[in-house]
This record gives C-alpha cells, sequence and structure tokens, in this order.
C-alpha cells in the first residue's frame, strides 16, 4: 500500500452507498493481469507481482475495515508451474518473504493465515514459514485470510471423492450417506462459509479451476482494472454491484401473497 494512504476515509462517496447490513462476509479474489501490467510498463513481470503484494494488503484492510469476515485469494494455481522456472523460483521466494515481513502485523490485527492447496511439492523453507505462520495465528478470530497455493478446484474435488470412497469401501461409511455436507467436511475449505462474491481482475471471464465446488452460487463480478492497479475503490465497486444482485438461488423472489401459478419461470 502506498505510504499515507488512508483506508475508510467517511468522505468517500462510495461508502455512503454501501449498506453495512449486507457486506458479504466471504469474499475471494482471482487476482489476475500482474504481468501484463509490468509489460505494459516496460518493466519485468515480476515487478507486477510485487506491485500486487501491495495491492493485496491494501483490500486486506479495505475487506476488514467494512466488515467481512474471510478473503480467499488465488495465489498461485496448480496450472502455474508451467510459467518460465525463473517466475515460478520468483513467486515462491515472494511468499517467503511476504510472511516473513507481515506475518507479525498479521497476527497482531487478529487475522488468521491458512494456505489451501497442496504444499508438497514447495521449498521446505516455505513449507516451514507457512507452518508456523499458521500455528501463530491459528487462534486469531477478526479476519480469516486464506492464501490458495498449488491449488486447483477439480483436483481437490478428485481428492473428497477418494477420501469418500476408501471410507465406503472400509465401511468407515455407507454410500448412501454421502450428501454435500459430507462432501463438504472434506474440502480444503471444511467449516469456511462459501463465498458469496467472486472478484476477478484484468477483464478475464472465467473461473480457472478456482474453487469449483464452493463457488456454485457465488455472485461474479469481473472487473477490467489489472490487479497491480485495482484499490480500495475498486473493491467498494464491486461490493456495490453485488449489493444491486438479487440472490434467488435458484428459487424465485418472494413477493408477498404470490401464488405459484402467478410467479414467472425463473433461473
Ligand atoms: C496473476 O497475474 C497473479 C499471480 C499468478 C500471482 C499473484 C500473487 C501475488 C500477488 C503474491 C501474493 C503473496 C502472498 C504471500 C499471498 P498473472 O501473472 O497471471 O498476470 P497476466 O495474466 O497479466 O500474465
Amino acid at each position: 500500500m502506498s505510504l499515507g494512504k488512508m483506508i475508510g476515509d467517511k468522505n468517500n462517496d462510495l461508502y455512503m452507498k454501501i449498506d453495512k447490513q449486507k457486506v458479504p462476509e466471504h469474499v475471494a479474489i482471482i487476482m489476475d493481469g500482474n504481468g501484463r501490467w509490468a509489460t505494459k510498463k516496460g518493466l519485468p513481470r515480476s515487478f507486477g507481482h510485487k506491485q500486487g503484494v501491495n495491492v493485496l494488503k491494501e483490500i486486506i484492510k479495505v475487506s476488514k475495515n467494512l466488515g467481512c469476515k474471510v478473503l480467499t485469494v488465488y495465489a498461485f494455481s496448480t496450472e502455474n508451474w508451467t510459467r518460465p522456472t525463473k517466475e515460478v523460483n520468483f513467486l515462491i521466494n515472494l511468499f517467503s518473504e511476504v510472511l516473513k515481513n507481515e506475518i507479525k502485523k498479521i497476527n497482531e490485527e487478529s487475522t488468521k493465515i491458512k494456505f489451501i492447496g497442496n504444499l508438497t511439492p514447495f521449498p521446505e523453507n516455505l513449507k516451514k514459514i507457512i507452518s508456523s505462520s499458521e500455528s501463530l495465528t491459528k487462534n486469531n478470530n477478526e479476519f480469516l485470510f486464506n492464501v490458495c497455493v498449488n491449488y486447483g478446484g477439480r483436483q481437490e474435488i478428485v481428492k473428497v471423492a477418494k477420501e469418500l470412497a476408501l471410507k465406503s469401501s472400509s465401511g468407515k461409511i455407507k454410500p448412501s450417506a454421502i450428501d454435500e455436507e459430507l462432501f463438504n467436511s472434506e474440502l480444503l475449505t471444511r467449516g469456511i462459509k462459501d463465498p458469496e462474491l467472486l472478484i476477478r481482475t484484468s477483464g478475464e471471464k472465467r473461473l480457472s479451476n478456482f474453487l469449483l465446488w464452493q463457488l456454485a452460487y457465488s455472485e461474479i463480478y469481473i472487473s477490467d482494472v489489472l490487479w497491480p492497479e485495482f484499490n480500495e475503490n475498486e473493491f467498494l465497486k464491486a461490493i456495490i454491484d453485488y449489493q444491486s444482485r438479487n440472490r434467488r438461488f435458484g428459487g424465485i423472489e418472494s413477493l408477498p401473497n404470490e401464488s405459484f401459478k402467478d410467479s414467472q419461470c425463473s433461473s
């Protein structure tokens, strides 16, 4: 975050448009466009990732200040390994550096940090920092910050299917006991409410294998802004847009005294 920037300025008109009672509890973000931002500026892609961290720090503050309880970000997908080794190593080092520098502050602000994904292929030093950061903050309850690394939605679903199949074949559960609740309880996000809102930056309109199960009913907001240029106002615009949606979860809008035969077909 740029020095001296004030978050939550009451004179910011966008705050006036937000209904504090309807702030989403859980926001998920696909932080996209770091590389393009840097290339546009004639800089190496790594500069985009560095600036992306500054933006992330700002968005954690803004979302917390607004009353959100959980923020989940896609920091490294299972597909990101196909990037040049230099960029992969840069990202891995960046995760370690950011954690080393920020964990004290994260803990003081009573934020719990959790890494979601298969950590196995990461270097030992990163795994150690992740583990100590998670255990240091495990009892914090103001805010939950989930970082998805080496995460893939399909891989997560297959893993749950395998675990349930094993439990079923060993007689621990009956196949008929498998339902959404049981499936949920095996996910990496177990115990965390599904995101009400997904934000993706840089104008791309894909889920890119992110939280496929958890996003089933989330509202999706696409911002054309590249992640390194995303900021408080862009986040507020996403929340205002979210609050204007009519969330029906496949049902129909409940209107008083409206009978089924009078209602319109609704998705
Ligand atoms: C997508 O932009 C961004 C990433 C793959 C990395 C995001 C990671 C961070 C901002 C660091 C977060 C750090 C911690 C500790 C949570 P892109 O490179 O795909 O951009 P492009 O689509 O323009 O190429």
